[in-house]
Parts: structure tokens; sequence; C-alpha cells
């Protein structure tokens, strides 16, 4: 980082200025989901599944990478959805497949009435506008060879947004906003920091004026003394655009402040989807619970004598996923049917949605300590 272009806006990246929290949970935005309740985005049964090939001269099929497997959830207009779950479980794919950087194997994804994997390519590119993505590296996502001006200035040509002169001046506004100074406008993506790269990549998703934005772990390359400036600024610019956010993490305190929801997935499913306080009080899924029980307490006396859900074994591979629950393997209440019935995602509570047979059967969590208890024998299907 030691070529990085010095910008005023941006301090430096070792020495952050603001470390603060983004936002206090309990305030209100302006298009809070809980005052409003739009949705913006229907996901309906999404499913992204890879072929697996065999043979050179004669591919054949021979397996499917199942790495979203039947998604069904709502994003509401103007909030932040969390969506956290360990490595693999798909996350990214769920992010791309939703703004159809991927064509899904099925399900549908409706945007404003409109059901974008049934959409002829051409309405799709009208639509691409309103559908950007922030990206987790923010060193491979920029072309090398591009300008920091061209980069921006892309989507608004693609989209035909700008011409000539306006172009210019609205990609030096967008420098200005997201806290890059506009007179480094023909430098190259070499010559900044990381934070400042990834002020490009949110400077590009908004140049196209957008309503939703998947941020794929936008921080998490990033170094810890400017990840709080990052959040700050997506949380202004949700404020000042009226954006709404998938913000992807892989865990559960990476998104706790700035989620107004957060949905927990494993392997490929959706495990629970409610509001962040509400998760973090009364998780409903033993994986939510396992997850949550992992998180630091900042308080040294509780945290030195509460004790953690160790999951046992690995996640299972998304080739071969388990019956019934793909998480019997791992939970500590699994009993018979969990094995045999996959457990549907529905609303357990107001606004609190589970995938667990626990539900329908209250009383199998009596008598089972989740610290202690090892689950069923593992096996896939
Ligand atoms: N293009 C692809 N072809 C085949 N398999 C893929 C492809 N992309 C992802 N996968 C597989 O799908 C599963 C989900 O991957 P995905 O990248 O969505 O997970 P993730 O939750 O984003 O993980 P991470 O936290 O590591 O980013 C993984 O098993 C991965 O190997
Ligand atoms: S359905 Fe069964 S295995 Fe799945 S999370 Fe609930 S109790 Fe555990
Ligand atoms: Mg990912």
């Amino acid at each position: 980082m030691s070529e990085a272009v010095a910008d005023p806006k941006e301090k430096t990246d070792v020495a952050s200025e603001d470390n603060s929290t983004t936002r206090d949970p309990k305030t209100p935005k302006p298009q809070d989901p809980a005052n409003e309740n739009k949705v913006l985005v229907k996901i309906e049964n999404l499913k992204m599944h890879f072929p697996v090939y065999k043979g050179a001269l004669f591919r054949k099929e021979v397996n499917r990478v199942k790495a979203v497997d039947g998604l069904t959830f709502d994003i509401y207009e103007g909030e932040t959805l969390g969506l956290v779950g360990e490595s693999g479980c798909g996350k990214s794919t769920t992010g791309r497949a939703v703004i159809q950087l991927y064509e899904p194997t099925d399900g549908a994804v409706v945007f404003e009435g409109c059901d974008l994997t049934k959409l002829p390519p051409k309405e799709l590119h009208r639509l691409r506008r309103d559908l950007q993505m922030i990206f987790q590296d923010p060193y491979a996502s920029l072309n090398p060879r591009m300008t920091v001006g061209d980069i921006i200035a892309e989507p608004m040509k693609v989209h035909k947004l700008a011409s000539g002169k306006d172009i210019q001046r609205e990609v030096q506004e967008l420098m200005d906003i997201v806290g890059l100074d506009p007179r480094f406008v023909r430098r190259y993506p070499h010559e900044f920091s990381g934070g400042q790269r990834q002020r490009i990549g949110i400077a590009r998703a908004l140049a196209s004026k957008p309503k939703f934005i998947v941020a794929d772990e936008p921080i998490s390359a990033l170094d810890v003394s400017i990840q709080a400036q990052i959040m700050n600024l997506m949380d202004e610019l949700q404020d000042e655009f009226g954006l709404t956010y998938l913000f992807i993490a892989h865990d559960l305190a990476a998104v706790r402040h700035i989620s107004d929801r957060i949905a927990v997935m494993y392997l490929g499913n959706m495990a629970e989807l409610c509001d962040g306080e509400e998760l973090y009080e009364n998780p409903l899924h033993p994986y939510t619970e396992a997850l949550i029980s992992a998180v630091p307490i900042p308080d040294p006396e509780v945290e030195e004598t509460r004790e953690r859900i160790v999951l046992q074994g690995d996640v299972p591979s998304p080739l071969n996923p388990p019956s019934g629950c793909v998480f019997h393997t791992r939970c500590p209440y699994a009993f018979d049917r969990c094995k045999k019935e996959k457990p549907v995602f529905q609303e357990a509570e107001d606004g609190h949605f589970v995938a667990c047979h626990l539900i329908d059967e209250p009383e199998r969590r009596e008598n089972v300590d989740p610290t202690k208890s090892s689950p069923l024998s593992s096996g896939g299907e």
C-alpha cells in the first residue's frame, strides 16, 4: 500500500478516523421496513446447481453442486438484509443469482413486479442498472488497465445514462461522494490503497443510480482500521439514495450493527430469518443458536463462564447434501424425522422465519443440552 495516492479525504488506511459502529440499530431509518414493509425483491424457491462433468471427449453430467437449493425470502425496500453462514454455504452464489449474474437453475426473483428469470435479455439489460454488486476483493474486481474515471463512467455508458461532459461531471461528483479526491480521476487502481479501491468499487456500483445493491463481504479484505469507514460510507449512501442492501458476511458479528434483518444460511438452504435483535435474543434454529454462542461477549466474566455449542464434524459437501434437514448430521437436537423430512422454511413467530422440525415439536428441546449432545450419525443421501 506504500504507493497509494495520498487522498486528504481518505485520511490513511492505517490511521482510521472513525471506528465507531455504523448505526444504533434501534434508530429507525427513513425507509425502515417496520414502517413501510414494501417488498422490493421477492425470491421464490431459488436454486443454483452447478453441473459436474466427466470425460474430455464425451462430456457427461455426472453430478451437481447444489450451491443454492430452494431459497424463499423477501427483501424490503430501504432495508439492509444481512446474509450470513459458513464458507461455502452459498452466500455469494445467492447474491449473484438474485441479480442475475448467474442464470438460476430454478425459481423466481421478482423485482418490482418483474420476474427477472423470465425476462428477455434486452429487458433484463434495462433493469440491470437498478441491480448492482460490490465485490469482496477491491484488487481483483477493478480492471487494472482502466483509469478510475473510466471505471466509474462505464455503467453510465453501458446504460446510456449520460454522455460527454455530463459523464465527466458525474464521475467527479461520485468520487467526491465516496470520499475520493476528483483530481485523481486519471489514475489507475494500483495507485490506490485497499480502502480507496473499495471506494472506487462503491462509486462504480452507484454510477447507474441503482435501487438494490448486493455487497458481497465488502469489507473483509480490508484493514480492520478502515472497515468502519467503508461501513459508515455505505450507511450514509443508503440514507442519501434510498438504497436497499443484501449485505453478505461470514459471521454474525460482522452484520449485527448494520442489518435491519439477518438471514442465516446453511448448505444452500435458509435456516432462519428475522429482525437482527430478535435473532440474538431468540434464536429458533439450532444452527443460529450455535453461531450466537460463538460470538464473543465484551464482558470478560460472562465470557469466561458461558458454555459454547461446538458443532461436531465438518460441513457436508453440496455435491451430496444430507437427506431430510441438511443440518441433521451436526445438529445437537436431531431426531429421526430430521433424517427423513426436509423442514419447511416458515413463519414461526411474527416476522420470524425458520426451517426446523422443533417448531412443530418444541418438547424435543427439553432434556437436550446442546453444549454436550452429539448429533445423529452422519451420512449423505
Ligand atoms: N461456478 C461454480 N461452479 C461450481 N461450483 C461452484 C461455483 N461457484 C460456487 N461453487 C460451489 O458452490 C458452493 C457455494 O459457493 P459460494 O461461493 O456461494 O459460497 P460462500 O458462502 O459465498 O462461501 P465463502 O464464504 O467462502 O465466500 C461451494 O461449494 C462452491 O465450491
Ligand atoms: S430439523 Fe432437526 S436436524 Fe434440522 S435443525 Fe431442526 S432439530 Fe436440527
Ligand atoms: Mg462468498
